[in-house]
């Protein structure tokens, strides 16, 4: 962190508004250890707590992670529910830690799959996310991308039909059909683990953020690995179909 905040007091810096991250490589860790996958599942939520704070220290406004995709369900039976299972206990303990450090939490994604205690888990986030104003952090969970603007295009179809919405809608009407209503787009988009996909995130967001793919598997990505993503970011010139001026 000393080696950020200092380049960003000299002035030499720009923190991203919103870094997106898909967790990603957590089974292999475990394997190249001999361990179960569910082993690199519990590593990785432990990175999860060290960058989130890392991210709130630094400046970043908004964090969203990929933690389960609407495709995910596919895995074996006990590594979904071993998954779901941390996801309970993170969301349980983020609860207490939320009050006491004023951080928003939202979960994007279709939580009616979700269980019952998970869905009284995300209804308290939301309510004391509600409260506060400040570092934001978004966990997708049951999350596509496709899905998202599915469900976006059906609520604003049915909005249109009820005579609520209109007709001639615009991009930024559209996006406050999405999961991620006020929320900016992702400056920062980061993949660890080594593939160099999308996996169906944030597909409508993303149209302009900065991608950094890294090998680091997910449970070994340090503050440093964040550090670089950031530096990387910095050397980009986003030109958002522009000229650069000058
Ligand atoms: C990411 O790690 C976590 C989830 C997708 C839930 P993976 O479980 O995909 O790890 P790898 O890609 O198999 O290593
Ligand atoms: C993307 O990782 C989904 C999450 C990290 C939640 P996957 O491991 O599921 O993606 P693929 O299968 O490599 O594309
Ligand atoms: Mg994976």
């Amino acid at each position: 962190m000393a080696a950020i905040n200092q380049l960003k007091e000299d002035g030499g810096i720009i923190i991203p508004r919103h870094i997106a991250i898909i967790l990603d490589g957590n089974g292999r860790w475990a394997k190249k250890r001999g361990l179960p996958r569910t082993a690199g599942h519990a590593a990785g939520a432990e990175t999860f707590r060290k960058i989130a704070t890392y991210c709130k220290n630094i400046g970043v406004q908004y964090l969203t992670v990929y933690a389960f995709s609407t495709e995910n369900w596919s895995r074996p039976e006990e590594e979904v529910k071993s998954i779901m299972k941390l996801l309970d206990n993170y969301l349980h303990e983020a609860i207490a830690t939320m009050e006491r450090d004023h951080i928003r939490m939202k979960i994007l994604g279709d939580v009616s799959a979700l269980s019952p205690s998970l869905r009284a888990e995300i209804e308290e986030t939301n309510e004391i996310s509600g409260r506060y104003e400040g570092f934001q952090a978004n966990i997708c969970l049951n999350y596509g991308g496709r899905a998202e603007i599915l469900q976006a295009a059906k609520r604003y179809a049915a909005d249109l039909a009820a005579g609520r919405a209109s007709g001639d809608i615009t991009e930024a009407g559209f996006s406050s059909y999405m999961y991620s209503a006020g929320i900016p787009d992702p400056d920062l988009m980061i993949r660890p683990g080594g593939e160099k996909r999308i996996s169906n995130f944030l597909l409508w967001q993303c149209a302009y953020s900065e991608f950094y793919f890294s090998d680091v598997l997910w449970p070994d990505f340090g503050t440093d690995e964040l550090d670089r993503a950031i530096a990387e970011f910095n050397r980009r010139d986003r030109r958002f179909g522009g000229v650069k001026n000058g």
